[in-house]
């Protein structure tokens, strides 16, 4: 378990605004959350690597966005109207409260599937028999609320993508291997909601259904597996956070013949943070048996025909946020003053340049913003007079902003400026018509946590 609290995430993430709780004003609304300014742009960038991953570095997989709301059939044929569910029980003594089932045996036995006399959590009251409870939110279509007019909003986006193979393979020209990505919300009914932004009602989902042909299928997924790794690490999570977990057979989905998490560790111990499934045939199968039409790869040339199996990393924007988070939070002594810092990625970090004039007069305000202007053109920027100096590099620190630049006296001079290293908090001089580069080479260089090695 590593030290720091996720209380600590949280209070960070309200104070600097980039998470707030959803409908605050009128007492909350529990497991929703708004993102504020920061939090859209690191979200924003976090979504921007995946793309990135998925589809610039690239020529094997295309883009999708579907719709959320789908023909209900849909659900029907994936198996999630009948075996979305989780086992709910519910308390029968004074609190009255509801609980997974298999949740409360993890905690009062040791594992979920332990057999044995389980109790409330909250009052240890006695807990009902479990009844089956679907996780997908419902809604109507139209003004009738009845059965014929009921529809989802879906739990993941992967359906999106299987309903869509057809219209895919006919446009891109692709062929297995080959896959198709998608970033969007989801939404799940879940019972047991919690540790902030980890498990929430609507959350966005980053997946990529990778399409292979059959006898392939194994090779490709220790390839995701290793390529999905990599994508985390080279963002800067540390490698001793991060363990890849292979599911036992009980807890495969209804869907998978294999699935392995990727965890990090979180405040609250190792968490999920993506799984990359091996789905075989079962979606396209479904989907053809249950739409009528054929889902299937027929090779042009040879005319040999076959249900590609696919492989799924099926990561959470949400979650991977808050890892990103909580492995770039850091508290440290300068010169006898505690200093926070949150030490992302600087391709991850919201704003990469805080321009500050030294004293709001003396003409620095001035040549900060012209400067400030010019860089903004390059990445995200900001530009800064509000209080002193050391107050408004500590803001800058919290929101993980990797570089500063300092307008002072001498700049009115000679047009250099001194640039500040979020990490290092090395002050370099360089000439403002330098600065443009230099910043876009640091951006583009390689990067590796300071924190790496030391303790969580
Ligand atoms: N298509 C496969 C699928 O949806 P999943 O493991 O249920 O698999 C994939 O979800 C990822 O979506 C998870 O690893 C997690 O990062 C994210 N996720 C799932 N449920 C979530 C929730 N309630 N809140 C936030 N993120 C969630």
């Amino acid at each position: 378990m590593s030290e720091l609290k996720l209380e600590t995430i949280v209070a960070l993430a309200k104070r600097r605004g980039f998470i707030f709780p959803a409908s605050e004003i009128y007492g909350g609304f529990a497991n929703t959350y708004d993102y504020g300014h920061y939090g859209v742009l690191l979200k924003n960038n976090v979504k921007n690597e995946w793309w990135r991953a998925m589809i610039q570095e690239r020529d094997d997989i295309v883009a999708l966005d579907s719709a959320i709301i789908q023909n209900p059939r849909v659900w029907e044929a994936s198996g999630h109207l009948a075996g979305f569910t989780d086992p709910l029980v519910q308390c029968l003594g004074e609190c009255k409260k509801r609980w997974r089932e298999d949740k409360v045996r993890e905690e009062e036995l040791g594992d979920e599937h332990a057999e044995g006399e389980i109790h409330c959590p909250e009052c240890g009251g006695e807990l009902s028999e479990p009844r089956q409870f679907n996780l997908m939110f419902e809604t109507y279509v139209g003004p009738v609320h009845d059965e014929d007019n009921r529809a989802f909003l879906r739990p993941e986006t992967a359906q999106g993508i299987f309903i869509n193979f057809k219209n895919v393979l006919q446009f891109s020209r692709k062929k297995p291997p080959f896959g198709i990505a998608q970033i969007g919300k989801s939404f799940r009914n879940e019972i047991t909601p919690g540790n902030f932004i980890f498990r929430t009602l609507e959350f966005e989902q980053m997946e990529m259904e990778f399409f292979v042909p059959p006898a392939d299928a194994g090779e490709w997924h220790d390839r995701w597996m290793d390529e999905r790794m990599r994508w985390y690490t080279e963002l800067g999570i540390r490698p001793e956070q991060l363990r890849l977990r292979a599911h036992g057979e009980d807890e495969l989905s209804h869907y998978s013949s294999a699935t392995s998490d990727i965890e990090y560790l979180f405040p609250m111990g190792w968490s999920e943070l993506e799984g990359i499934a091996n789905r075989g045939d079962f979606d396209l199968s479904q989907h053809a048996k249950f739409s009528g039409e054929k889902l299937e790869y027929v090779d042009s040339g040879s005319g040999d025909r076959f249900v590609p199996h696919v492989i799924e990393p099926a990561a959470g924007v949400d979650r991977a946020m808050l890892s990103f988070m909580v492995d770039a939070y850091d508290e440290e002594e300068v010169e006898g003053r505690q200093r926070t810092v949150l030490r992302l990625h600087p391709k991850l970090a919201p704003i990469k340049v805080a321009v500050l004039p030294l004293v709001n007069k003396d003409g620095q305000p001035e040549k900060a913003r012209e400067i400030y202007e010019e860089l903004r053109e390059l990445m995200t920027a900001e530009y800064d007079t509000g209080g002193s100096i050391g107050k408004r590099y500590r803001r800058q620190d919290e929101i993980g902003t990797p570089w500063g630049v300092t307008v002072d006296h001498q700049t009115m001079e000679d047009d250099t400026v001194t640039l500040r290293d979020r990490d290092s908090l090395e002050q370099s001089r360089i000439a403002i018509g330098e600065l443009a580069d230099e910043l876009s080479r640091r951006l583009a260089e390689p990067w590796t946590s300071p924190k790496l090695g030391a303790a969580a």
